[in-house]
């Protein structure tokens, strides 16, 4: 096993290890995360590491995507762990710096992406549930490739919303990285790995799993028969309904890149116009925990 990654809490000294990737010719891989690592986040890293010759995690429990009811407090915290679990991985830089490196002048006036930069990509699904949030993950995301100026960064598409979110900021400010999406790291139950999953009890943790159950019966319907978005979206709500989970912010079958709403899920005509598939998002709380997940769907074959 390898020694622990190689630590920069300051932005001269990332500034400096920046140059020397630079100097040496060597490719930067970036993966952002707000650090609790688990084996979705280490998936990344090792994705990073294969299409990268160096890898660049940042830990950063980023205030700005919190709203003020969130649990921007609670939020596990844990560098030296994370540091532990990064030792399997060669090639790891690790980039963890204090709140006020990254906003100087405090929270709010530090925002430097503007509400209307996000288009209806940002403004739906997560973005009306929680007002502000990708402002804050674009904001920070921007001054991190800014920072760090990597030639490919990876994103989970577990967070399906802020990939598209990101894809379209990195086109926006022609930022030029090569963005990688990569595939959801699920528990041997389905439940898929998160870390605010730390916060549900143990019976939370059960009903948790008819989440992923419901979308895979969605899914699964899909690929079978023609079938109305609203019908998928029963299928979805009744599964979490019989978990008795009846907070749900939404379950929305979706165009994989506009995230606009499909009204007709029909294999014979929609889908094969929608050549892209389709994608169910949902969002739910289980207790006071709150859970994103989502399916793709895939095309029919002409
Ligand atoms: P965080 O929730 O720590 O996630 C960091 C990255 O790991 C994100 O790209 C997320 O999609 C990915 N990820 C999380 N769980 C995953 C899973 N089960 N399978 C695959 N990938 C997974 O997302 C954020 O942090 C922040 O918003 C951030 C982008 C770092 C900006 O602050």
């Amino acid at each position: 096993m390898s020694n622990s990654p190689e630590l920069i809490t300051d932005l001269t000294q990332l500034a400096q290890w920046v140059q020397a990737q630079s100097d040496d010719g060597l490719s930067v891989g970036l993966v952002p995360t707000m650090g609790a690592l688990h084996a979705g986040h280490l998936s990344l890293v090792k994705s990073a590491a294969q299409q990268s010759d160096v890898v660049l995690v940042t830990i950063f429990v980023n205030p700005t995507q919190f709203a003020a009811d969130e649990d921007l407090q609670q939020y596990p915290r844990d560098l030296e762990g994370d540091l532990q679990r990064l030792q399997s991985v060669a090639k790891v830089t690790v980039f963890a710096p204090t709140v006020t490196d990254i906003y100087p002048s405090g929270k709010s006036p530090a925002t430097n992406i503007e509400s209307n930069e996000l288009d209806d990509v940002a403004t739906r699904w997560e973005g009306e549930q929680r007002p502000g949030h990708f402002l804050g993950v674009t904001t920070i995301v921007h001054k991190l490739f800014t920072l760090t100026k990597p030639q490919i960064a990876f994103f989970g598409r577990k967070d399906y919303q802020q990939l598209r979110v990101i894809e379209q900021l990195n086109e926006e400010h022609r930022h030029n990285i090569k963005i990688v999406g990569c595939p959801i790291v699920r528990e041997e139950d389905g439940l898929a790995m998160s870390s605010r999953n730390a916060y549900l009890t143990a019976a939370q943790r059960t009903q948790a799993t008819a989440i992923y159950k419901g979308l895979q019966t969605a899914c699964s319907m899909a690929n079978n028969m023609e079938m109305a978005a609203t019908e998928l979206q029963e299928v979805v709500q009744k599964q979490l309904g019989n978990a008795e989970i009846n907070r749900i912010d939404y379950v929305a079958v979706v165009h994989p890149k506009s995230l606009e709403p499909l009204v007709l899920l029909d294999r014979t005509e929609q889908i094969k116009q929608i050549k892209l598939g389709a994608i169910i998002l949902v969002a739910v709380f289980v207790g006071n925990t709150r859970l994103i997940d989502n399916i793709y769907i895939p095309p029919i074959n002409p």
